[in-house]
């Protein structure tokens, strides 16, 4: 059924695992998504960005999610990913969403905090938590020093500040990660030592955006069917399981879902010049979102947790 995000993740980091948040645009990702959820017994959040609701409709895919929800065993929130401003948190307060973000880390601090605190207000009025972000999410260049990484990642000293300013839920960080299928060169650098002195300062569960691992098998697929991509890098497995032990427990998944959907289509598409039914090029990629979305939950931990 539908949860509250703040009762699905306060668990998750209490119990030392994590759970993914990913983004759907339409029907096929939701139900590769809830299909998957249910079938290995994960708790999950599926979130909607700006980009999902000018594309969807937010009501579309609210009122799609809360149904299909309905309809599983497993505890789904639904999420509002990077919500811009205080208008756009009301809206999918009224459109039924379990959580939301109000994304102000552009902002300086106290304006952070003042955008942050009116959001909280509003939400925790009507019982929907709330996740706020601190630092700016890029990726670490090779030899960066200090005072350069200090400037955009998170400060542990400011991150408590900033959660008992503002009474949010749960706090999105950055350590290193950064949006996209291109995340730097080789393997991305993530400040794991600063993490640490976050989570040990700081009680509430983390957020981890920025966090698609690129894998190999869906840039093969990709690259079989003719996609040209350039030099993707994602966030290496490895650095995400390290970081949830230190209080991650959303972890933001798009962009390997976006290959996943777009290689299943592209392979439907080139390897037969023949076939015209949506049905067929869509389902191939959903098989292939089932795919990915069971590496996640594994990777995550969050197999039979629900
Ligand atoms: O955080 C960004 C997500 O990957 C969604 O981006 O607004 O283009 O859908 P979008
Ligand atoms: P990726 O681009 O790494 O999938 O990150 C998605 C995200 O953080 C959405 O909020
Ligand atoms: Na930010
Ligand atoms: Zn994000």
């Amino acid at each position: 059924p539908l949860a509250l995000g703040k009762d699905i993740l306060d668990k998750a980091r209490r119990e030392g695992y994590a759970v993914p948040s990913f983004n759907t645009n339409n029907l096929e990702t939701t139900q590769a998504i809830l299909e998957t959820a249910e079938a290995l017994r994960a708790p999950v959040f599926i979130q909607v960005s700006d980009g999902a609701r000018k594309y969807a409709g937010l009501e579309n895919l609210s009122n799609l999610v809360r149904d299909m929800a309905s309809r599983v065993s497993v505890p789904v929130a639904l999420h509002l990913d990077h919500g811009a401003d205080y208008k756009m948190v009301l809206q999918a307060l009224r459109a039924g969403f379990t959580s939301v973000m109000i994304d102000a880390s552009h902002h300086p601090f106290e304006e952070n905090v003042h955008e942050t605190k009116k959001c909280v207000e509003a939400a925790h009025a009507v019982g929907v938590s709330v996740e706020a972000e601190l630092g700016r999410l890029q990726g670490i260049e090779d030899n960066i020093v200090v005072e350069a990484k200090d400037a955009f990642l998170t400060d542990p000293e400011e991150a408590v500040r900033f959660v008992e300013a503002t009474g949010i839920d749960y706090l999105a960080i950055a350590i290193g990660t950064s949006h996209g299928a291109y995340k730097g060169k080789g393997r991305p650098y993530i400040d794991h030592a600063r993490l640490e002195q976050i989570a040990a300062r700081v009680s509430i569960p983390l957020v981890l955006h920025g966090s698609s691992g690129v894998p190999q098998w869906l840039k093969d697929k990709m690259r079989a069917t003719g996609a040209d991509l350039g030099d993707p890098t994602g966030i290496h497995d490895e650095d995400v399981r390290k970081a949830i032990p230190n209080g991650i427990a959303k972890i933001n998944i798009d962009t390997d879902l976006r290959l996943a959907f777009t290689a299943g289509i592209r392979e439907v598409v080139v390897g037969n010049a023949r076939e015209f039914d949506p049905r067929k090029l869509l389902g191939k990629g959903r098989e292939y979102l089932k795919q990915v979305i069971k590496e996640k939950f594994e990777l995550m931990g969050t197999v039979g947790r629900a």
